[in-house]
């Protein structure tokens, strides 16, 4: 019998081909697999040579999974070793799935592999803020991937970042999601020189701050960061330096001098938390661990906008895309406040937009991260740096989001919102108007409560515009104090 041709460019595809195959009794060594389309395919492939009504193979769940799975694996023949599992299988060969058996033990590695390869990805990603540019996407990674794993991993990173736009570039595929939709596209970029730099310091931040000398074990962090992935990171330019300088006496800063000055073995496992009682305050906000939620969450995200604004925003702390990206507010709460600050005729450039908390506070909740209110404590620890953001800024008009930006302006951890609506009041020489958060108008649970709910942002953006108006008026005038009856 002569071969029989068949062209798998996915796992659709052959999954189709095999089921057809079998249907017709074909045994795997007369099949030739082919991953691409060659001259003289064509033949094989005319659709009399399909059968379009062969009986469907049902295939349990768990040997589908593994297939699939497989199929990511990059060799030559995989379709060919695919279909000779499946041959086997469907003779009553069960044992072709387990791991004592040959062709078992190569599917299992496989797998094993490709699942290796889609965590590492996820880990090891990076993604780079680029020049705004019409159409491009905002977030740019280049990765080699050793497996044919970027679809799946391209969905994980759409559930982390989503309305965000990124690309990931890969040697020989690309996949870009624009915010709502995903497209999968050829090889875009020739590697990671291609991509705007802009985004690096960022990175190179975060990995500073999440660098703890004193919990460095360098063969660990070298056996979790495989090699061939240095290259690619930007962090992998700056960890050698941060291993020497940790080698060097680093090490002791993280734990009380007491303790470096022992003779004999001095390093103890201890929290470095706990073994640094009396160390110096933070002078960066990456360097704060005045409480403990630096240590789940990506990076510390401050503020953005003009130095000189005369609107400052405060909100609550940053959400899960927040946390990933570094920025406020551009998540799904921005994009409802970006709504009513348009609405409002409020210029989002021309102000500035922050968090009374700077990290995430979350909880899992299956692979979900999903936002816990901040503690007293956790706003309190956090207040120094909103204190240095209200002096830098020196804005005329602060609005609160919420009340864990009201409590941690006020410095008063019972205010709440509601009896403030409407009613601005003056703190430290400057207005402070209160708002619902833009979440509280997101979780509302019917239509004519988000209205309402959206509605009191946007008139408190009103009222803060307003109140600038009356300010500038006072000035104009020769009168110093401003009146609450004229907001
Ligand atoms: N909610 C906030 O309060 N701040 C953010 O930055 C995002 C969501």
């Amino acid at each position: 019998m002569s071969p029989v041709v068949r062209l798998a460019q996915s796992f659709d595809a052959w999954r189709a081909a095999a089921r057809e195959l079998i249907a017709r009794g074909v045994p795997p060594a007369d099949v030739t697999w082919q991953s691409q389309a060659g001259e003289g395919d064509l033949f094989s492939l005319m659709p009399d040579d399909t059968d379009a009504n062969a009986p469907l193979l049902r295939l349990p769940r768990q040997l589908v999974e593994l297939l699939e799975s497989a199929a990511c694996f990059s060799t030559p023949d995989r379709w060919a070793f695919l279909y000779q599992v499946l041959w086997r299988w469907q003779l009553g060969q069960q044992d072709v799935l387990s791991h004592a058996d040959t062709d078992g033990a190569r599917l299992h590695a496989m797998v094993k592999a490709v699942r290796r390869e889609e965590h590492d990805m996820h880990a090891y990603v990076r993604f780079r803020e680029r020049a705004e540019t019409e159409g491009a996407p905002r977030f740019v990674a280049w990765f080699e991937p050793t497996h044919e794993v970027l679809p799946q991993v391209a969905r994980h990173f759409a559930r982390r970042m989503g309305s965000i736009s990124w690309m990931i570039a890969t040697p020989t595929a690309t996949m870009l999601w624009d915010g709502a939709s995903m497209h999968a596209g050829p090889a875009l970029l020739r590697g990671a020189a291609d991509i705007d730099d802009a985004g690096e310091a960022l990175w190179l931040t975060y990995y500073r701050s999440i660098f703890n000398p004193a919990r460095l074990n360098a063969d660990l962090l070298r056996s979790h960061i495989p090699s061939r992935f240095w290259k690619n990171l930007p962090e992998g330019a700056i960890v050698p330096a941060m291993v020497s300088g940790a080698a060097n006496g680093a090490r002791r800063t993280g734990q009380s001098a007491s303790v470096g000055q022992r003779s004999g073995a001095t390093m103890i496992a201890i929290s470095a938390e706990r073994a640094q009682p009396a160390r110096d305050a933070p002078k960066t906000l990456d360097q704060c661990r005045r409480c403990e939620l630096w240590e789940s969450a990506t990076q510390a995200v401050p503020g953005v906008g003009p130095p000189q604004a005369r609107i400052m925003l405060v909100g609550e702390q940053p959400g899960d895309q927040e946390d990933l990206v570094g920025l406020p507010f551009v998540g799904p709460a921005g994009a409802l406040l970006e709504q009513a600050m348009q609405e409002a005729g409020m210029a989002r450039d021309s102000i500035y937009l922050t968090n009374a908390v700077k990290h995430f506070k979350w909880e899992a909740r299956g692979k979900r991260r999903l936002h816990k209110t901040p503690a007293q404590r956790e706003i309190l620890a956090c207040h120094g740096w909103l204190e240095e953001e209200i002096q830098g800024v020196q804005a005329q008009v602060i609005v609160v989001l919420g009340s864990t930006a009201l409590k941690s302006v006020l410095q008063d951890g019972s205010a709440s919102i509601t009896p403030r609506l409407g009613t601005p009041l003056q703190h430290d020489g400057r207005w402070v108007v209160s708002v619902y958060h833009p979440s509280y108008v997101l979780r509302a649970p019917d239509e004519a409560s988000r209205r309402q709910a959206y509605a009191v942002i946007v008139a408190g953006l009103q009222q803060a515009l307003r109140l600038l108006q009356v300010q500038d008026h006072s000035v104009d005038a020769g009168t110093s104090t401003t009146s609450s009856r004229l907001a």
